[in-house]
């Protein structure tokens, strides 16, 4: 029997629940409508449901702001109605993992109005606070746009507290064991309702150290440690995905021996590929992955297109931002903090082929792919909507009233109705019999790739290294499997040399492409184009 665990070579789908499908007609995305659509998410072959937060929140930063850990907003239904979700995602033979967001929690939690009331009361030590807003000057600011340090003042409590994101979102105390004991309690409270684990948030920041940055602090890792010990002993098989925007080397350690997180997210790979595309060289992407050490091997990396935050250019050098700005962002309405707010479809002029091979880069690389709702049926975004919101718009179902979302006259959100990617010309309903859609062409690459062995979980060897990669070239070897993958990065034909064995090679998305094999098989790529390429038995 294969001992793989399930998530090494899984497919994630990111559900934003407010904007997924309204099932009780009041304009809000909710768990009941999410309950009817997860026969379309088997139909796509996702594995795994990854639910963004749907804890009570006053939704500042669209409920990563909770008021309530333990808890589901009533926006979204009922706790009831949570549970039959998980139900029937497991019937469905798929598992789904949710948010948890340790880091802080809502200013308006009781926890935080208790604290800044009372000095006495034992949750003001749930909080960090300072007569001065002088300490901890080496930590960076994440919200750039709107921040300008990370202590607020709060005239009740007579103090400062501290706060990595928006001020409406205090950070938690993790020097109280108190605040540790909560959380594991939060994660026990969601374990024991059925899900499968969490995707945990913004988890390099929850210590803090004088002279320090505050981020990857040792002390940490040493409680993740913890989170992850009692997975392993209360709900064997349960998964930690983590959330950490940093370096290779940084986010390495969150994996520890293979007992902190079994998965987490490759941030610096994804602009990678945009900037790949955009100059038509796949340089900076080879150095990344060539710098990625290795990780245990039941752990795996996420690999992902988009998300429901700007495209990050943390993980980019200044140049390379600049560049990234200039090229995926002209107008300054596109950029968010250090990054851009746009939609997959938009960044790549809307030009599948670009988008095929985007999915090509992700679907043949080591690690478990994340897809963002929508960008299979290539959805647009809308820049006049504040902070993130541009790229979490309606899920476009059919061409109906509000795309299908929702029957209601009024809705959370804006539909998006342009003539290019409104929901009229692009939604689910008319790209599902259509064998040339954009959701069918994802959907079979998708569906190869889950069939090879070598692209699920074979090694991978390069076969292009330098500064200039006009076509980004790889091998990926499994003990059954082998596959070459050539992908013309540019915009004109290319050829590549590959030493063959003598015989027939096919290509596996177009298996009537064959060609034979020889010490010198010279390839010509056709502009944006890409080969996986298997020999025939
Ligand atoms: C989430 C963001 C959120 C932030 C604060 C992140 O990393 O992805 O959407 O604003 O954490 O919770």
């Amino acid at each position: 029997m294969d001992k793989t665990p399930w998530y090494m070579n899984a497919y994630f789908y990111q559900i934003y629940p407010r904007s997924f499908m309204d099932g009780n007609g009041d304009g809000y995305g909710d768990f009941v409508g999410i309950t009817q659509k997860l026969d379309y998410l088997k139909s796509l072959g996702i594995d795994c449901i990854w639910i963004q937060p749907i804890y009570p929140s006053p939704m500042f930063d669209d409920g990563y702001d909770i008021s309530d850990f333990v808890n589901v907003d009533p926006r979204f239904g009922t706790l009831e109605e949570y549970h039959q979700l998980i139900d029937a995602v497991h019937a469905h033979g798929m598992k789904i993992i949710m948010d948890l967001v340790m880091n802080h929690c809502s200013s308006e939690h009781p926890w935080f109005q208790a604290a800044r009331k009372d000095r006495n009361s034992k949750y003001r030590d749930y909080f960090v606070w300072s007569d001065t807003d002088q300490k901890y000057l080496e930590t960076r600011i994440i919200f750039t746009d709107t921040q300008k340090s990370n202590w607020a003042w709060d005239e009740v409590a007579g103090q400062y507290y501290w706060h990595r994101f928006y001020p409406q979102q205090p950070d938690l105390n993790f020097d109280n064991p108190e605040v540790q004991e909560a959380m594991l309690n939060v994660m026990r409270h969601w374990m024991d309702l059925g899900i499968d684990g969490f995707r945990a948030d913004a988890v390099p920041y929850l210590f803090e150290r004088d002279g320090m940055e505050n981020e990857n602090l040792p002390e940490t890792h040493e409680f993740l440690k913890r989170c992850r010990k009692l997975m392993d002993e209360e709900y064997p098989g349960a998964v930690l995905l983590c959330e950490a925007n940093m370096w290779p080397k940084e986010v390495r350690p969150y994996f520890a021996d293979g007992d902190e997180f079994q998965l987490g997210f490759h941030f610096p790979l994804m602009p990678r590929i945009f900037m790949s595309l955009g100059k038509q060289n796949a340089e900076s992407l080879v150095k990344i992955l060539k710098d990625t050490p290795d990780i245990p091997e039941n752990c795996q990396w996420c690999t992902f297109l988009r998300n429901h935050d700007e495209l990050t250019l943390e993980m980019v050098t200044e140049e390379d931002r600049q560049w990234m700005w200039n090229f995926y962002a002209p107008d300054p309405e596109m950029r968010k903090n250090l990054g851009i707010r746009r939609r997959l479809w938009p960044l790549l002029d809307n030009d599948p082929k670009k988008v095929a091979l985007a999915y090509s880069m992700m679907l043949t690389m080591p690690g478990s792919p994340v897809f963002y709702y929508g960008d299979e049926i290539g959805m647009g975004d809308d820049i006049r909507l504040y902070d993130r919101n541009g790229v979490r718009t309606l899920m476009q179902w059919d061409d109906t009233k509000n795309g299908g979302f929702s029957t209601a006259d009024k809705t959370c959100m804006p539909v998006i109705d342009d003539p290019v990617y409104g929901y009229k010309q692009v939604n689910v309903a008319s790209q599902e019999g259509d064998p040339n859609s954009h959701l069918n062409m994802i959907r079979s690459l998708m569906s190869t790739r889950k069939a090879s062995d070598a692209l699920c979980r074979g090694k991978l060897k390069w076969l292009v290294d330098g500064e200039n990669i006009p076509v980004l070239a790889y091998i990926r070897e499994s003990e059954y499997d082998k596959v070459w993958v050539l992908q013309n990065m540019t915009d004109n034909e290319q050829s590549f040399t590959l030493d063959l064995q003598e015989g027939t090679y096919y290509d596996l998305n177009h298996p009537e492409f064959e060609i034979q094999g020889s010490s010198k098989t010279e390839i010509k790529i056709a502009p944006r184009s890409f080969y996986w390429l298997r020999k025939k038995n």
